[in-house]
């Protein structure tokens, strides 16, 4: 039997278009009250191909904004000593107020060493162990731009998040862990799904809110979500199937239309990313320059 396929498709692509125009209008804004462009740094080791696309399109992008873009191509040979001089150097500029070292690295590199590097009111990326520390804790952080996309849809999409619960399925340091920080401070009832988990179907079946970010084609079937759910499918994998190449999330989608939305793949989160990089370098503008950008202290 053929069920219709009645859920929403959540338009990332469209969200996302939204938030660049705003955070253009902001830009402009910021130009016309400091007479400083925001600037953000990407720094690029390696020949990595998907990494190599996903820097020019955020390169693209930043200036698309009015932001300036400053775009470091290193070779794979690259030092740790060299890319901590290259940090050092981008931490002390005046004109750079994101920096974003492209992941992964090099295996002969320290991602942690290099990402603690960064100065965490530059750590657009939110991976500094301070960042996670105080988003872990409640404090004004810098968080990581995929999760904060999909806060930003869910929360468009429902309202309050509060007692609802919500199932991620992956936990890594990029989406998974934050995302789970994220949906807590929502006052969700979170659950992390990972590789050793018991039942990981029976547990997704309990989502009202499930985000899942594993890298999985289509792991996630229809009988593991529950109707009236809200999918976030964070995934984004290429296969090939009837001679053909595709990509394809880590939900099935075709088999998840009793949810209430779901995000689409390609067109859901992934357009979120950058628009939430490029929101990220504004709010780190911001941040250092309090006097000229936020309205004075009242007088007491
Ligand atoms: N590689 C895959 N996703 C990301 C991301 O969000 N930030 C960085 N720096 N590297 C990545």
């Amino acid at each position: 039997m053929n069920t219709p396929f009645l859920a929403e498709r959540i338009d990332g692509k469209g969200f996302a278009a939204d938030l660049v125009e705003r955070l253009a209008d902001d830009v402009r804004d910021l130009q016309a009250r400091t007479g400083i462009t925001p600037g953000l740094a990407v720094v690029l080791v390696g020949e990595d191909p998907a990494s190599a696309v996903y820097v020019s399109a955020k390169h693209r992008q930043t200036l698309a904004v009015g932001m300036q873009s400053f775009v470091h191509r290193l070779p794979a040979s690259t030092s740790q000593a060299e890319l901590m001089d290259l940090l050092a150097q981008l931490n002390a500029a005046s004109e750079v107020n994101g920096i974003l070292v492209q992941l992964p690295l090099p295996a002969h590199l320290d991602s942690n060493a290099v990402i603690n590097a960064i100065d965490p009111d530059k750590d657009v990326d939110g991976f500094h162990i301070l960042n996670a520390g105080r988003l872990a804790t409640g404090q004004d952080a810098l968080v990581p731009c995929t999760p904060l996309g999909c806060l930003l849809m869910l929360k468009d999409r429902l309202g309050s998040l509060s007692g609802l619960n919500a199932v991620v399925v992956g936990k890594s340091n990029i989406v998974g862990k934050p995302m789970a920080q994220l949906l807590m401070a929502e006052n969700c009832t979170v659950a992390v799904a990972h590789s050793k988990t018991r039942d990981v179907p029976a547990l997704c079946r309990s989502a009202d809110i499930l985000v899942v970010a594993v890298g999985r084609p289509e792991l996630v079937k229809g009988d593991w979500i529950k109707p009236g759910a809200v999918v976030i499918d964070v995934g984004i994998n290429r296969i090939e199937r009837d001679g053909r190449s595709r990509i394809v999330g880590d939900v099935a989608f075709a088999e998840a239309g009793h949810a209430a939305a779901i995000t689409p793949v390609p067109g859901g989160v992934g357009p979120m990313t950058i628009a939430c990089l490029l929101a990220n370098t504004v709010t780190a503008f911001k941040r250092q320059h309090p006097l000229v950008t936020q309205p004075a202290a009242a007088a007491v």
